[in-house]
C-alpha cells in the first residue's frame, strides 16, 4: 500500500547562497530578487505524493548568518534530511558549504541523507565553483549533488523530488 512519511529536512549554508529562496521556488513557485535574510530559521510544510508514498515535509530554513551558527543543532538534530547550500559565484561559501558536511558527519543523525546544492546556476558569468569540484567533493563524502537555481527553477523540483524518493526508501 502507500505509505505515509513525515520528514524533518533542514537546509544549511552561508548567508545568501539561497537557502530560502530554494524553498520559496519549491513551496509557493515563488523568487524574489530582494529576498530578506532570515533571522533564526524559518518553518515550511510542503507535502509531495509519489507512487510509491507520500511525504510530507517538516522543512527548517536556517539563517547562515554567522551569529545564528550555535543555534544549528536544534534544526538538524533529529532531521531526516539536510540540503547544504553553497553559491556558485562564491568560493568563500563552498568552504562554508565544507565546514557544513563536517559538522554534520560529526555531530548529524547517522543516517541523515545529505545532499549538496549548487545554487544560483543561472550566474554562469561569474562561476567561481566549477561544477567538477562541487560533484567531486559531493561524491567523495557522500552526497547527491546537483546545480540548481532558485531564480530560473532549474533542478528546484528535482532536488525535492529526489529527496522525497529516497526517504520513501529509507
Ligand atoms: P540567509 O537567510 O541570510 O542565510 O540567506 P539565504 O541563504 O536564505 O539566501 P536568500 O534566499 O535570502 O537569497 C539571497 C539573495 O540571493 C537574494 O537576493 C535572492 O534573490 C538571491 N538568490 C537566491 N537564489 C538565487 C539564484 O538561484 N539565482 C540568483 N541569481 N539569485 C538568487
Amino acid at each position: 500500500g502507500n505509505k505515509n512519511v513525515q520528514a524533518k529536512l533542514v537546509l544549511l549554508g552561508d548567508m545568501g547562497t539561497g537557502k530560502t529562496s530554494l524553498v520559496l521556488r519549491f513551496v509557493k513557485g515563488q523568487f524574489f530578487e530582494y529576498q530578506e535574510s532570515t533571522i533564526g530559521a524559518a518553518f515550511f510544510t510542503q507535502v509531495l505524493s509519489l507512487n510509491e508514498a507520500t511525504i510530507k515535509f517538516d522543512i527548517w530554513d536556517t539563517a547562515g548568518q554567522e551569529r545564528y551558527h550555535s543555534l544549528a543543532p536544534m534544526y538538524y538534530r533529529g532531521a531526516a534530511a539536510a540540503v547544504v547550500v553553497y553559491d556558485i559565484t562564491s568560493m568563500d561559501s563552498f568552504v562554508r558549504a565544507k565546514k557544513w558536511v563536517q559538522e554534520l558527519q560529526r555531530q548529524g543523525n547517522p543516517n541523515l541523507i545529505m545532499f549538496l546544492a549548487a545554487n544560483k546556476a543561472d550566474l554562469e558569468e561569474k562561476r567561481k565553483v566549477a561544477v567538477e569540484e562541487g560533484e567531486q567533493y559531493a561524491s567523495d563524502n557522500g552526497l547527491v549533488f546537483l546545480e540548481t537555481s532558485a531564480k530560473s527553477a532549474q533542478n528546484v523540483n528535482e532536488l525535492f523530488y529526489e529527496i522525497a524518493k529516497r526517504l520513501a526508501k529509507a
